[in-house]
């Protein structure tokens, strides 16, 4: 039997993401957004490629929750986009009431989902939600580094010049400005970046990958990237799907895991059936912790925030 998957949010994450995952054909897929016509009109389109890229999963697009009934994954994707000069803690409030009225329909149709959320201030949000949902934390997973590390990736290759698949990379923390590259977990085939990169150069490589969304949103101007992040999510839900229990750098409630406890950050997580089923604690050093605490703060800080309009 097929898996449901649906996506919430029919703007260009989410339904590339629509896309991507139909495309694989393991898993039914409901496209949901408010605007009429919109859902419909892409799913339908979606759904025409099927012969063509064989694939005989259906896709259907709707303005009402119902349709996810009884999912197996949902993907949060709702929400504004950044525009140029803004942070993504720009959005915290408009994002916050979106995700909250999503996640409270979400929960009215589907007893048990794993949630994956991408919209933005992203740890915030998927704070929020988890919070919203009522679901165990297992549950409620937020996509961001699995992108910045795919960022981080493609910066380093095109660097070196070697294969993006001969890269393993970590980058933990907040989707934001004060993400944590693990220069110390990034190898090249093996060998210790440090190694093959100078220290100023790397700096700016890793400035580069903290920028790396801000840099498609200069480019695109009327929103943001959506085909890397799009990309990611699909893996996720592969992973998830397949019970594969890959290890993937996530957003997860920490439960004292790195010291940190009630509050979402980026750390690598194992990915199966069951949603995140393991934090791994990697040994970080002085500085990584550091920049992990930095990070987690931060959050701290806009989830106080949504608290006080609360
Ligand atoms: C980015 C947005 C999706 O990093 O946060 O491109």
């Amino acid at each position: 039997m097929k898996s449901k998957v649906t996506v919430v949010g029919a703007g260009n994450v989410g339904a590339t993401t629509a896309q991507r995952i139909f495309e694989k054909g393991h898993s039914d897929v409901v496209l949901i957004d408010v605007v009429e016509g919109i859902p419909q009109g892409k799913a339908l389109d979606i759904l025409e490629s099927g012969p063509i890229v064989k694939s005989d999963a259906t896709i259907i697009g709707s303005n009402s929750y119902e349709e996810s009934k009884d999912s197996d994954i949902v993907v949060i994707t709702a929400g504004v986009a950044r525009k140029p000069g803004m942070s993504r803690d720009d959005l915290l409030i408009t994002n916050m009431n979106i995700v909250g009225s999503v996640t409270e329909s979400v929960i009215l149709h589907s007893k048990n989902p794993i949630i994956i959320v991408v919209s933005n201030p992203l740890d915030a949000m998927v704070q929020h939600c988890y919070e919203k949902s009522s679901l165990p934390k297992e549950r409620v997973v937020g996509m961001a580094g699995i992108l910045d590390t795919g960022r981080f990736r493609t910066f380093l290759s095109s660097e070196l010049n070697v294969s993006v698949n001969n890269i393993d990379a970590y980058v933990l923390g907040g989707h934001g400005d004060s993400m944590v590259p693990l220069l110390k977990a990034t190898t090249v085939g093996g060998v210790p970046v440090e190694d093959l990169i100078e220290k100023d150069r790397l700096e700016q490589i890793v400035q580069r990958t903290r920028d790396g969304g801000a840099e498609i949103v200069s480019y695109l101007k009327t929103g943001s990237a959506y085909y890397a992040p799009s990309a990611a999510v699909a893996q996720m839900v592969d992973a998830i799907v397949f019970d594969t229990k890959e290890i993937f750098p996530c957003a997860a409630m920490l439960d004292g895991e790195y010291g940190i406890s009630g509050v979402y950050a980026g750390v690598p997580v194992k990915l199966g059936s069951n949603g995140i089923e393991e934090i791994i604690n990697l040994d970080l050093s002085k500085e990584e912790k550091e920049g992990l605490d930095k990070s987690s703060k931060a959050v701290e800080e806009l989830i106080q925030i949504m608290k006080d309009q609360a």
